[in-house]
């Protein structure tokens, strides 16, 4: 018989289809995330689950899911998912770090050129008919990026792709990491010089209770008045009404944001009416290539947890 699997979005779908050759599928068919009674409801009697970072994945839905073996979610983060208590009830979690690498660092370096270069503002000033004069010496002058210093919140793999890319622009590199994994080319510092030092703060730091909020009214303050800071990681590290505060006020000179305490991000957030913010859509791992990767990775990790092996990546 084939093992019993709940899959909460119809994502790519050959891999579904490579999912289904070896398991039972229920797959919620919606263009929109699982609801929470079609999951409590449809995990029951399960044996895998692929789930995606918009599913809690808490205790109650761990308990409704009983004789789970395995859950294997489809992004990096695992932050939606009591993995601690999955595992005390011996279930195998899973996640898909490495393939979404590259495209995650591109999006930080992407943001932190957007926001220091004013591209989507000049965008906005372009469209609104802004644009006056050719050419002016004064005319909307960012910040270079070259002979500064980035630091990285968060030296894992996205932090290290980040450095590596830093370092082609010329850039200094420093770094703020819980578990120091040294870069050879990378300076490490602790939290107060990485806040006091850097030009660019990139966040790629995983939340947890420890870093959630860490980037507060204190740490924004004890950065430099031109710095910007951009957060590819998960919104609540950092403090949202703080980071207003901070940008209102000129303590630092500009934000790229792709992920929100809220998301999506709420329209009425005081953030959304800034000049000085570039904000993107939780674009970090969006593209064609690596959501082909990350859907061929959650499936294989589940197929392999299911099959009694260890999957490739485990949390
Ligand atoms: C992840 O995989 O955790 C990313 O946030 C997805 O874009």
């Amino acid at each position: 018989m084939k093992p019993k699997v709940i899959v909460t979005r119809n994502f790519s779908g050959k891999w579904i289809e490579r999912l289904k050759e070896f398991a039972d599928v229920t797959l919620w068919q919606k263009d929109a995330p699982a609801d929470r009674e079609w999951l409590i409801s449809n995990v029951k009697g399960k044996d895998g689950a692929i789930v995606m970072l918009t599913d809690s994945v808490d205790r109650e839905l761990i308990e409704a899911g009983k004789g789970l073996k395995a859950i294997s979610t489809m992004s990096v983060g695992y932050d939606h998912i009591d993995a601690e208590y999955a595992r005390k009830n011996g279930i195998v979690v899973s996640n898909t770090p490495d393939v979404l690498t590259d495209s995650t660092a591109d999006m930080g370096m992407a943001l932190l050129l957007s926001a220091a270069r004013r591209i989507v503002e000049g965008d906005r000033l372009v469209r609104n008919k802004g644009w006056k004069e050719k050419w002016k010496p004064d005319f909307m002058l960012g910040l270079e990026v070259s002979g500064k210093t980035l630091g990285i919140y968060g030296l894992g793999r996205i932090g290290k792709a980040v450095a590596e890319r830093a370092r082609a622009f010329s850039m200094n590199v420093i770094y703020y990491s819980r578990t120091d994994k040294r870069v050879g080319f990378a300076e490490y510092v602790d939290f107060k010089k990485l806040l006091s030092e850097s030009d660019f703060l990139v966040v790629t730091v995983s939340l947890n209770e420890e870093t959630r909020n860490s980037i507060d009214k204190a740490a924004l303050d004890a950065m430099k008045n031109d710095a910007i800071l951009v957060n590819i990681s998960r919104g609540p590290v950092v403090d949202e009404i703080a980071l207003y505060e901070a940008l209102k006020g000129g303590n630092i000179a500009g934000a790229a944001l792709d992920v929100y305490t809220e998301e999506p991000v709420n329209l009425d957030s005081p953030l959304v009416n800034l000049e000085n913010i570039v904000l993107s859509p939780h674009l970090g791992s969006a593209t064609i290539e690596t959501r082909d990767k990350m859907a061929e990775l959650a499936v294989t990790n589940l197929i392999e947890a299911l099959k009694g092996n260890r999957p490739k990546y485990t949390v």
